[in-house]
């Protein structure tokens, strides 16, 4: 087999870097012998001082700029995240008709609109912003290609993941768990951005832009983290049948594209619930190929590592063949029959049955006062539990599942709820999955 080299020239350092560098060290043959690519890595540029990693012979330097202007670096890799730097850094090489590969979903989130018109479509390439290892923007842009894509529900977050595992295995608590991520490379180095929703929802954003509206709109996405989920909330919901789960929701239903990332009760028995640790799962359900399920290391460096890879490799392969480069269908390819652009339905207006933990003073007439508010806003009780409480205990647990409620009645009713005398702290709401 003929071999084409391509020289690489990374941006940053950090975990997924390193991961790029070792796994090109241990498989460059395999890869080569596979592709017909030959990968070099030939510059390597962080702002940070040069840290104690084999460069592989590549050239450093602290001003990322030098990735564009050097004439010896046929791909860029865009390992360093945020929206600032790495937002020019690709601009400049889209400008300067260099391809870059890049893990950055907070700047595709933001930017995708500009970044994948024009040239972008062509030259920019992302399978490691979403999930980690797992090959989901192929998979969609590729293996489902010829669907109409129906939901999609994704565990896309390792780190809230990892959290729930270990919170629900150990009853460790919440700070411990996270500081545990962060110490695997699991967490983003703004660790709010994991546990507050916001890394899943430029996730979902890439693959609501990518499988059902053709727009990169964040706005669009609803975002609640994780913060609000205590031991309790996992084992009670054990006992109603449950796992909680972060989850990445897309809904094309009568009245449009539902968007949203929030905790959610997913069955014992379903697929996504026995999706344990760092690892991310998507199910997306279409039209030809039914039900999928696409599954893998959802972060941790070499994991990322792999789709960086595998993007490289595909560009590498194209370059090599003379055939230009290209990936992306074109942007309107969501637009339904009639060629509409998908309508957006507001969170406001999206039902679902909820889980509620409301912590009561241990006094009697209680039940009866829960149930009244909430009947006042025509929800009904699906579910309910409520232990004896010991005698040196002042606050008792009521746990309720109501039926399918819009978001709008169901923030009202809370709000009544939690003004009510016998309410002793902050009610905990999470929402049952749809049928997966
Ligand atoms: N912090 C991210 C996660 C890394 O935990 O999923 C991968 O995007």
């Amino acid at each position: 087999m003929t071999l084409t080299e391509i020289r690489l020239g990374i941006a940053g350092l950090g975990t997924v870097a390193q991961g790029v560098l070792e796994l090109i060290r241990r498989n460059h043959v395999l890869m080569q012998q596979r592709s017909g690519v030959s990968l070099r890595v030939v510059r390597v540029a962080s702002r940070r001082a040069k840290p104690e990693v084999d460069l592989q012979g590549a050239q450093f330097s602290t001003e990322i700029k030098d990735l564009v202007t050097d004439p010896d670096v046929d791909i860029i890799l865009e390992l360093i995240g945020g929206d600032t730097v790495a937002l020019k850094l690709i601009r400049g090489a889209l400008a300067a008709k260099k391809p870059v590969v890049t893990a950055n979903k907070a700047v595709l989130a933001a930017h995708g609109n500009e970044l994948m018109s024009g040239r972008g479509q062509q030259l920019l390439r992302f399978e490691a912003a979403v999930a980690g290892a797992i090959p989901i923007i192929q998979g969609m842009s590729g293996g489902l290609a010829a669907n109409r894509l129906a939901s999609l529900f994704g565990i896309i977050n390792g780190t809230c993941n990892y959290i729930f595992g270990e919170m629900e295995a150990n009853g460790t608590a919440f700070d411990e768990v996270l500081a545990e991520a962060q110490r695997l490379g699991y967490a983003e180095a703004e660790p709010s951005f994991d546990i507050d929703g916001i890394d899943a929802a430029h996730k979902l954003t890439i693959l609501l832009a990518l499988g059902f509206t053709g727009t990169f709109d964040l706005s669009s996405v609803f975002i609640e983290g994780i913060r609000h989920v205590t031991v309790a909330d996992i084992r009670f919901a054990a006992e109603l049948g449950y796992k909680i789960k972060h989850l990445g929701i897309i809904q094309n239903t009568e009245a449009g594209v539902e968007a949203r990332v929030h905790c959610a009760l997913v069955p014992l028995n379903a697929l996504l619930a026995n999706v344990n640790g760092v690892m991310n799962a998507v199910q997306i359900n279409s039209d030809g190929a039914g039900e999928t399920l696409f599954s893998g290391p959802g972060a941790g460096g070499a994991a990322t590592a792999s789709a960086v890879l595998s993007d490289v490799l595909a560009l590498g392969k194209q370059m090599s063949a003379g055939n230009g480069i290209g990936v992306m269908p074109e942007s309107d390819s969501n637009k339904d029959q009639s060629g509409r652009q998908p309508v957006l339905v507001s969170m406001d207006d999206v039902a679902s049955a909820n889980y509620l933990r409301i912590p009561t003073i241990d006094q009697p007439g209680v039940f009866a006062k829960v149930t009244q508010a909430l009947s006042e806003f025509a929800i009904s009780i699906d579910a309910a539990i409520q232990h004896e409480a010991s005698s040196d205990q002042a606050v008792v647990d009521i746990v309720l599942l109501t039926n399918d409620v819009a978001e709008g009645t169901m923030n009202a009713a809370l709000e009544r709820l939690q003004s009510l005398d016998i309410v002793a702290a902050d009610i905990v709401r999470l929402r049952v999955a749809p049928t997966l």
